[in-house]
């Protein structure tokens, strides 16, 4: 047993992707989240920035003791894991969860994978998966404008913008004929349902907050270290305004965070 919060950190909205189901599913543990709304997007900057960045969110996860690191991030997963392997702290990114995910749902072996620049650039989700299934056929697709589009609460099936936004990257990847599309950035759930809506009911969309959450919930487990008593709380950390992130939260969850937020000097760490 361990009472220590688990960290959660992001650029922004997207993590409490993660968080929403870590809470269903560990409901008695405490979270830490940070957010780096003062910083995000972070799926249009350079491996540098991003280990940079990945460092100092870490580094300050530190410092609230946490028993674990969750990167709640596909960008920082993909461009900068190594940071989080090599931080210390037990961690996980949202990479190896989400491609094993996608590897039991598909049938016909055709996967997509939709994230940031950054994460597509990378390559890593395509190593992940044709390492663990060598036939299968990926499709990947960058969305830039998607992460944007949820921090600026543009997140409804019918929003225009969104409709429209669907059309410029997803027309392409509806014609691979794939089973299974990877949601590759935290942020992308929450347009879950525009993005079901133009890839038709036969992709099943895989949440990458979801799977991390699951996955991060499994080691606790098996290392004896989850929380056995008690009802868990979130405190929230992020590097812009703190009433914003409140009302973007707000608007994107459909519900108010439940916790504290405070402002952090991120340069600080
Ligand atoms: N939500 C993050 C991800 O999963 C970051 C998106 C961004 O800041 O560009 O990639």
């Amino acid at each position: 047993m361990d009472n220590r919060p688990i960290g959660v950190f992001d650029s922004g909205m997207g993590g409490l992707t993660a968080v929403v189901e870590l809470q269903k599913v560990l409901p008695r543990e405490n979270i830490v989240y940070f957010g780096d709304t003062g910083r995000v997007p972070y799926g249009t900057k350079s491996p540098e920035i991003l280990r940079k960045y990945a460092r100092q969110d870490i580094d300050f996860l530190k410092t609230k003791n946490v028993k674990m690191i969750l990167a709640a991030c596909g960008t920082v997963s993909s461009a900068a894991g190594e940071i989080g392997e090599t931080c210390g702290v037990l961690y996980s990114g949202v990479l190896k969860p989400t491609a094993a995910a996608a590897i039991r749902e598909t049938k016909n072996r055709r996967i997509g994978v939709i994230g940031t620049p950054a994460t597509i650039r990378s390559g890593a989700y395509e190593r992940l998966l044709k390492a663990s299934c060598p036939d299968a056929e990926i499709f990947s697709r960058a969305c830039p404008l998607f992460v944007p589009l949820v921090e600026n609460r543009h997140t409804k099936r019918d929003d225009p913008l969104v409709k429209e936004t669907m059309k410029e990257y997803l027309a392409g990847l509806r014609e691979k004929e794939i089973d299974t599309l990877i949601l590759g950035c935290t942020h992308y759930p929450l347009l879950a349902g525009a993005i079901g809506d133009f890839m038709g009911p036969g992709v099943a969309l895989i949440n990458s907050g979801r799977e991390a959450a699951l996955y991060c919930a499994q080691t606790l487990r098996e290392r004896g270290l989850l929380r056995e008593a008690g009802e868990g709380a979130a405190q929230y950390f992020v590097s812009d305004s703190v009433e914003g992130f409140r009302e973007n939260a707000r608007a994107c969850l459909g519900a108010p965070v439940e916790g504290p937020v405070e402002w952090v000097a991120i340069d600080d760490y």
